[in-house]
């Protein structure tokens, strides 16, 4: 691609000094253009907005100052250099606090004028750039590209509505896999601190050793190793949240230490005198059960409490199959996109498949079985083959794996096979006996004993 020329709109009335400015900004690779007062550079402007502008502060018909405050709501991301004689600066600077990129003073200093023009255009192609990620951000992390319709999904949408606004610290619950990071960001980029830094911290990633350091940086010196002062998560997250993934998996004494922070909102550096305002917004997530943490004396009831100020459950996928068909069609329309194939459709036997499937990896396991569907599929149907073995032979009627048979008697081979389909059974309703007792019409009673008389585990 080849690379635009930028484009400087030079205002002056005197044309000697046009001419000027012009030649020694056309040596440095700009496209110049010219307007002799301010009505002619808004209506240059109107034509092909310049993306940069050196103009004089005062000329007949229309002066800098006001052509100025015109270009400034009509187009605030073009850079606006004022151009003054000595005797004009105050007003150049009062240009400046209007919001002006900067003013140079008459007789001109070529190497001045240079230097200045292109810290202007880098400037503004830096804030377009940031403006351009934000936005694909924005939409990435909208709530619109959480899907489901099923009831549980309803809540947790209502949810994120409601506390996205706030600065509410916040507990996200569900398995591995449900979306906990997407309702984390979605709550992020919807909120008054979207314009700041959103930091991970992965609490389980981390050695217990250098976790305090992550969070909370450290001074030089402070242990073997810290060479420099560092800045920690909660510092670097200043303005904006921190997520602290998987927080079932801190150590007892950073609890301690984090509950310290949330308490009084502030925190030092390891090594550190001074106290650093803890300026952010935390939102924790947890794929164990806390409150079975807390009964087993692995997690601070305390700090429990200070995190699940509001509490997002996201339920596991089997426990809202209706929401199936909704994420097929999204991840099927994101992959046709990423990759240029075009399915359209899914085989009624491919679609029974996935509706039965258990999904105990959740969205996660959908996304890459639907996304290697796409990628491996012939013909714009994604068939039962383009499946992943796993789901493999869970057609509707015939909800039965292959059966592995060993030898033996009729009674012991029977009871193999029973085994077998209850174990099926009870990982498609994801161990919920209840349900799988409905659907295998056999009392609750019934199924407990078998459980147990077959030594059944969860896969
Ligand atoms: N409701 C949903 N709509 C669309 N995509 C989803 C939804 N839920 C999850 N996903 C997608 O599934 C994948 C897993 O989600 P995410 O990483 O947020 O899960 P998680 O709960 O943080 O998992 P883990 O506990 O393993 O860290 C991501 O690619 C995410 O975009
Ligand atoms: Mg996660």
């Amino acid at each position: 691609m080849a690379v635009k020329m930028q484009r400087v709109l030079v205002v002056d009335d005197e044309a000697h000094v046009r001419i000027l400015l012009t030649e020694i900004l056309k040596m440095e690779g700009f496209f110049c253009y010219q307007a002799a007062n301010g009505k002619e550079a808004l209506a240059f402007m109107d034509e092909a907005p310049a993306d940069l502008v050196l103009m004089d502060i005062r000329m007949p018909v229309m002066s800098g100052m006001d052509a100025f405050r015109i270009m400034r709501d009509k187009w605030p991301e073009v850079p606006v250099i004022m151009t003054t004689a000595f005797a004009g600066v105050d007003t150049a600077v009062e240009a400046m606090k209007l919001g002006a990129y900067n003013y140079i003073s008459k007789p001109f200093n070529n190497a001045e004028i240079i230097l200045t023009v292109k810290r202007g255009l880098e400037i503004q192609s830096l804030t377009r750039e940031v403006e351009t990620l934000r936005k694909v951000v924005r939409t990435r992390y909208s709530i619109n590209n959480i899907i489901g319709k099923s009831a549980g999904m309803q809540e947790v949408f209502k949810s994120i509505g409601r506390v996205a606004p706030t600065n509410t610290t916040v507990l996200i619950q569900g398995e591995s896999g449900t979306g906990k990071e997407l309702v984390a960001k979605a709550i992020h980029y919807n909120s008054i601190r979207s314009q700041g830094p959103m930091v991970n911290l992965n609490c389980a990633a981390i050695p217990e050793g250098l976790l305090e350091s992550e969070l909370f940086g450290h001074e030089k010196g402070s242990f073997t190793g810290a060479v420099n002062r560092q800045k920690g998560k909660f510092e670097l997250a200043a303005g904006g949240t921190i997520f602290l993934d998987e927080i079932s998996e801190m150590s007892p004494n950073l609890q301690a230490k984090l509950l310290r922070v949330l308490q009084d909102r502030e925190f030092q550096r390891v090594g550190g005198m001074q106290p650093i305002l803890a300026d952010v917004r935390v939102i924790a997530a947890s794929n164990k059960d806390l409150s079975e943490s807390i009964r087993e004396g692995r997690f601070r009831e305390d700090l429990y409490y200070r995190l699940n100020v509001v509490q997002i459950s996201i339920p596991p996928l089997r426990e809202r199959r209706e929401d199936i068909p909704l994420l097929v069609d999204h991840f099927i329309s994101r992959c046709n996109e990423e990759t240029g194939k075009q399915v359209q459709q899914v085989s009624e036997d491919a679609f029974s498949q996935l509706s039965g499937y258990a999904w105990p990896g959740n969205v996660r396991e959908l996304e890459n079985a639907v996304e290697r569907a796409v990628v491996m599929g012939q013909g714009g149907v994604i068939m039962s083959e383009d499946l992943p073995v796993s789901l493999q032979g869970l057609n509707a009627g015939a909800a039965i794996p292959a059966l592995d048979i060993k030898g033996g008697s009729l009674k012991e081979m029977m009871e193999g096979v029973e085994a077998d389909i209850l174990k099926n059974a009870l990982d498609e309703t994801g161990w919920n006996r209840v349900k799988t007792a409905e659907k295998l019409k056999m009392s609750r009673k019934a199924l407990i004993y078998k459980i147990e008389k077959y030594g059944l585990t969860p896969s």
